[in-house]
Parts: C-alpha cells; sequence; structure tokens
C-alpha cells in the first residue's frame, strides 16, 4: 500500500515523499503536477539506466510534451561541474525552457547533481527526486540540499532546491548490491541515534526483516527515517541551527571518504564517523561505557565497518578542518547526549578528534596484538 508523508518548506505545503512499491504511479503523480505540457528529461547514470532507464521512460514517454533521457558515467567521480554542463548543453540542444522539468532517476550523486541542474539552468527550473538507493532514499533525496564535489571536498557548491516530489520506489532496494545496500543503512542509523530510542530499537528488533529486505518493513523503516528528517528540515529547512545533527557521523566520516580516496561507501564513512562521535561522547560523560559499546556493535550486523584500516589519524583531523561544518573557524561537532538525543557542539579539541579517530584505526599493531 503506497503511503505519502507531506512536506512543507517556511510552514507551507512543498513536495510530497510517496512511498510504494512499483512505478506504476509515477505518471499519475506527475500528471497531477502539470507534466502532460512539459518537457522532462531523465537525468540517471549508466547503471540504474540499464536497470529503470527504460522502464521510468516508458511511464512517460508518450504523455508529456517531450521525453528524454539524459546518461552520465556512475560514480561519484562524475558529481562535477563538468557533468552539470553537460547536462546544460543536453537540455539547451533539446529546447528546455523553464516550465520544464528534471526527473532525477538514481542514487545520491544524480540526485545532488540533477538537483544541482535544477537548481542552477535558467535560473531554476523544476525537478523530482526518483531515488534508487537506500542512501539516497533515506537521506539525500529529502531536505533539498544539491550540489557537487569540487577539487575532491564533497558536496562544496550547491544549492538549496526543493523537488516537487519525491517517488520512493522501494522494490529497487532489492537489486543493490549488499554493499550499497548496508552502506545507506548507516543513514538509516543515524536518525534514529539522533532522534528516536525507540525507531533504534525497532531497527534492532526487525534486524533480520532489514537484511533479508522485507519491503513492507522497509517502508516502514524509511516512512520513520524520513519523518525524523522531515521534524528536521522543516524546522530549519536552511540549515541554520538544528539541521546540522543530521550530520552526525559526518565531520570524521568525510574526513576519512577524501583519506581514502572514495574507496569506502559514503554510509560506511558515517557509520565510522558514528562510532568516533560516540566514543567522543562516552570520553565526556554524555554517554555510559555500555551505550558506547551497545553503539557501535549495533553496526556489526548492518555489515557496517567500526574500524578501518590505512589512516593517519593526523592527516584525518587536518581534514576534518577543511569539511564545510565550520563555523568561525569551529567544528560543528554533533554528540549524542543518550541514544536518540544528539546535541551541537563547537568544544571539541584537536585531541578529542584524534582520540576518537585512534579509536577507530585498526593498525598493524593491532593486527599483531
Ligand atoms: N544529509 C544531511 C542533510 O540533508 O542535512
Amino acid at each position: 500500500m503506497s503511503e505519502r508523508l507531506p512536506i512543507t518548506y517556511n510552514k507551507k505545503p512543498c513536495y510530497d515523499i510517496v512511498f510504494t512499491q512499483s512505478f506504476d504511479s509515477l505518471w499519475e503523480e506527475l500528471k497531477e503536477m502539470g507534466c502532460e505540457n512539459k518537457r522532462l528529461c531523465i537525468v540517471t547514470d549508466s547503471k540504474v539506466n540499464e536497470l529503470y532507464g527504460e522502464e521510468v521512460l516508458e511511464a512517460i514517454s508518450g504523455r508529456c510534451l517531450k521525453a528524454v533521457k539524459y546518461i552520465f558515467p556512475n560514480g561519484e567521480e562524475n558529481k562535477t561541474l563538468k557533468t552539470v554542463q553537460e547536462i546544460y548543453r543536453y537540455l539547451i540542444q533539446e529546447g528546455f525552457d523553464r516550465k520544464d522539468m528534471l526527473l532525477a532517476l538514481g542514487g545520491g550523486v544524480v540526485g545532488d547533481t540533477a538537483g544541482y541542474t535544477a537548481a542552477t539552468y535558467l535560473r531554476g527550473i523544476d525537478f523530482v527526486q526518483i531515488p534508487t538507493t537506500l542512501l539516497a532514499q533515506a537521506d539525500s533525496s529529502i531536505g533539498g540540499k544539491t550540489g557537487v564535489d569540487f577539487d575532491g571536498y564533497k558536496n562544496m557548491v550547491g544549492a538549496f532546491k526543493m523537488p516537487r516530489l519525491v517517488y520512493m520506489n522501494l522494490s529497487v532496494l532489492r537489486t543493490l548490491d549488499d554493499r550499497q545496500y548496508f552502506s545507506g543503512f548507516g543513514e538509516v542509523m543515524k536518525a534514529a541515534l539522533i532522534r528516536d530510542s525507540l525507531f533504534y530499537e525497532w531497527l534492532i528488533e526487525k534486524m533480520y526483516e532489514i537484511c533479508e529486505r522485507d519491503l513492507d518493513i522497509l517502508q516502514e523503516m524509511l516512512f520513520c527515517s524520513c519523518k525524523i528528517k522531515k521534524n528536521i528540515v522543516e524546522k530549519d529547512p536552511l540549515e541554520q541551527g538544528e539541521r546540522a545533527l543530521l550530520n552526525f557521523g559526518h565531520t570524521i566520516g568525510h574526513a576519512i571518504e577524501k583519506a581514502k580516496d572514495f574507496s569506502l561507501c559514503h554510509g560506511e564513512c558515517v557509520a565510522l564517523g558514528a562510532v568516533a562521535a560516540a566514543f567522543i561522547s562516552w570520553k565526556r560523560e554524555l554517554l555510559t561505557m555500555d551505550e558506547y559499546y551497545e553503539i557501535r556493535d549495533m553496526f556489526v550486523p548492518f555489515y557496517l565497518p567500526i574500524s578501518v584500516e590505512g589512516i593517519d589519524p593526523e592527516e584525518i583531523l587536518r581534514l576534518t578542518k577543511s569539511d564545510k561544518k565550520m563555523e568561525s573557524g569551529k567544528i560543528k561537532f554533533v554528540l549524542l547526549k543518550k541514544i536518540g538525543k544528539a546535541i551541537i557542539d563547537n568544544t571539541v579539541t584537536d585531541e578529542e578528534i584524534l582520540a576518537a579517530v585512534n579509536e577507530i584505526h585498526f593498525s598493524d599493531e593491532d593486527a599483531h596484538a
């Protein structure tokens, strides 16, 4: 059964998240937005195109003014201004004007890149998110953050641009490889840890069904996880305060992602960053030792890493300082006060960060101990 979660922006209705298990109702949703009289461009990557590109193109072809598809190569390395420029050229060539629309079909890279293109082409055209990874469904497709990486820095250039609709077909999660799937789960666990201890307990209780990708359980899981994000982004859409809580695990996580040259998945780095942030929270006596070890070990059954080899803690510390999450030269660090309650703290010291990175660093000495 389909469900909807309406999202407001500045207290006014802005867009709905539709949770469903096929692409069958996609056209009905688009028609509601007047798409019969629009040109639509599906923006997708080579991998997602092979799986769903034709199905989505068929769902809209012959029903709107024009239906086209732009495909760029899969991979974070393509989340660049160069890809954005190529999409602009394609849109100009296909005669897209201000009232036309982009459909971002894919994971976080596609959503962020197509979203940024929509935010800037002709000073902004509409776009719809059709997220096809767990990471994109749980996090990146919601809340209007769009952007690209620049000079190796994640999401360094971007804009807030709200989608007109987020259409989640949960059945696509079944075609994700295990690594991609569980990596996305890192963002679900993050949502529970920062805001909802009951949801955290539910995730543990439903561990088997989540690992087996039971679609009804996944729908319930995503509905809860998106509701947590909804409550945060509706209050603080432009990240002037509370929205930064969603960056739990991301300060050290992004630094590891860059230090490892993007060889680890984003959600894997978030899990590592979350363990490090929970460690600092324990050392500050916000969490008990038992809570810290429970949080750390809860990532394991979901195949997420809790330690990482081959990093230089000093380099990670340096990279945390070049992350965007800085305010007047101070890192806005997210700590846990307890499971289900996160706080923003800008007093975390270099020593605390180094100790936390050493905690998750699996070194040769550990191997020989
Ligand atoms: N991914 C964090 C946010 O949307 O704010």
